[in-house]
């Protein structure tokens, strides 16, 4: 199959890599230059694990190419992937349509034979329609099937998500382009995994509902997690004891500081949009952006309240700030409502993240970054796990406790057990678990 994928953010150029490996020819467009000279000099833009190579052995094999060019590229191609961003709207949360609109223009004026035309960026319901229709008013010659992809790989570990995903979500009611889009996923559903054929407007309709449902999972365990603080419970035992009943399932029970990153925040709410749009109010998902939104800062008062007399003058070390591991996303991530917060308290914060301070640096002017956790912990006051990064999972807390200057350790992933924390000589403080 050709194909051309347009937008090399996360999404696109993932899906690019791995459909070239599947062996089909593939072309990355992308609009900013500077990006594309950077990608065919084996530079990716982002950190993935295992993205550098997939790409460097695509290319060198001579299956995926990177150009700025868009139009030879869909002229050439059987199936086209819109996969640009939909960021939130400034000022109503609605999802910024702009950039899968003008895309679909430049798709109509290129295409010279029959094209199935694919939305994998996340778009709300009636996204399709939209893009059908401005195809067929800028060529009203051109033959495009529009197809609905989404795509649900998390960052961190897009690859083997990419590859070995629980399911393809396909939307289309045309029976020819479903035929393409099963010619192209072959590699995958011959490995297993089931290909749901759906509706356009369901397919659209099935990632924001699949987002806001894990969303809700992760709120709820984190309201839990504050229950079990109130009546001496274990938050980790009652996720393992609730998760093993299959209707609910183990994942996404982990309490932590908040969800954050580039989809749950945006796509909670666009899809509140959408119910509101319809008058067909989502009152849980309302509560659960307002929840979570109300966490990431109460995380701030649970380090000042770890310090007994308040964070004034003190110094506190924040391990971990990127919003989840393996990524340099800080996008919402909970490091940023938490260095505020403490900052209005009068702390001063060091900062450590095995690949996010570059991100980090703007987001937070005040922080001093250092190279190392034991740098950051250094005559420290408090230390905050803040994102569960391997390498903060096997830290020496002895080493720790040695060298700060008070010994709080506020771990708001409870990795560690209290117990080996305290053994350290460390004062612990977590999530969810009496004290
Ligand atoms: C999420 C979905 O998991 C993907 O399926 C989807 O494709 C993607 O959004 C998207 O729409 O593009 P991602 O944002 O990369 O993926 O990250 P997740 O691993 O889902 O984590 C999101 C947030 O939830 C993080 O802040 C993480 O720390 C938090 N989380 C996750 C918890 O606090 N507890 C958990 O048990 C799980």
């Amino acid at each position: 199959m050709r194909i051309a994928m347009i937008g090399t953010g996360y999404v696109g150029l993932v899906s690019g890599a791995c459909f070239s490996d599947f062996g089909h020819d593939v072309v990355c467009v992308d609009k900013d230059a500077a990006k594309i000279d950077a990608l065919r000099q084996g530079v990716t833009p982002i950190f993935e694990p295992g993205l550098d190579k997939l790409v460097e052995r695509n290319v060198a094999d001579g299956r995926l190419s990177f150009t700025t060019d868009l139009g030879p590229a869909v002229a050439d191609a059987e199936a086209v992937f819109i996969a640009v961003g939909t960021p939130s709207r400034r000022g109503d949360g609605h999802a910024d349509l702009s950039y899968v609109f003008g895309a679909a223009g430049e798709i109509a004026r290129a295409l010279r034979q029959p094209t199935v035309v694919v939305t994998k960026s996340t778009v709300p319901v009636g996204t399709g329609d939209e893009v059908e229709r401005i195809i067929a008013a800028a060529a009203p010659d051109a033959k495009a099937m529009v197809v609905s992809n989404p795509e649900f790989l998390r960052e961190g570990a897009a690859i083997e998500d990419f590859k070995r995903p629980d399911r393809i979500v396909v939307g289309t009611e045309d029976e020819d382009a479903a035929e393409i889009m099963r010619e192209i996923y072959r590699p995958l559903y011959l490995n297993k995994a089931p290909l749901v054929v759906t509706s356009r407007r369901t397919a659209e309709l099935i990632k924001y509902a699949a987002n806001a449902f894990l969303a809700t999972k992760i709120t709820f365990i984190n309201e839990i997690a504050d229950l079990c603080e109130r009546v001496g419970a274990d938050v980790q035992d009652v996720s393992r004891g609730i998760g093993l009943d299959n209707r609910i399932g183990p994942k996404f029970l982990h309490a932590g500081p908040g969800y954050g990153g580039s989809c749950f925040p945006k796509d909670t709410l666009a899809l509140l949009k959408t119910a509101e749009d319809h008058q067909a109010p989502l009152r849980i998902i309302e509560s659960v952006v307002k929840v979570n939104d109300l966490r990431k800062r109460a995380m701030g008062r649970k380090v000042i309240g770890a310090l007994n007399g308040g964070a004034r003058g003190k110094t506190i070390a924040l391990l971990g700030l990127t919003f989840k591991p393996n990524t340099d996303d800080m996008r919402d991530a909970p490091s940023i409502a938490i260095v505020q917060a403490l900052h209005d308290a009068g702390a001063k914060v060091r900062g450590y993240d095995p690949e996010g301070v570059e991100q980090a640096r703007p987001l937070m002017p005040d922080v001093e970054f250092c190279a190392s956790p034991y740098e950051a912990a250094e005559g420290a006051d408090a230390i905050v796990l803040v994102t569960e990064w391997d390498v903060l999972r096997a830290l020496d807390l002895k080493r720790l406790s040695a060298s700060m200057a008070r010994p709080v350790f506020v771990d708001l992933r409870n990795i560690y057990p209290p117990e080996e924390v305290e053994n350290a000589g460390l004062e612990w403080h977590g999530l969810g678990k009496p004290a």
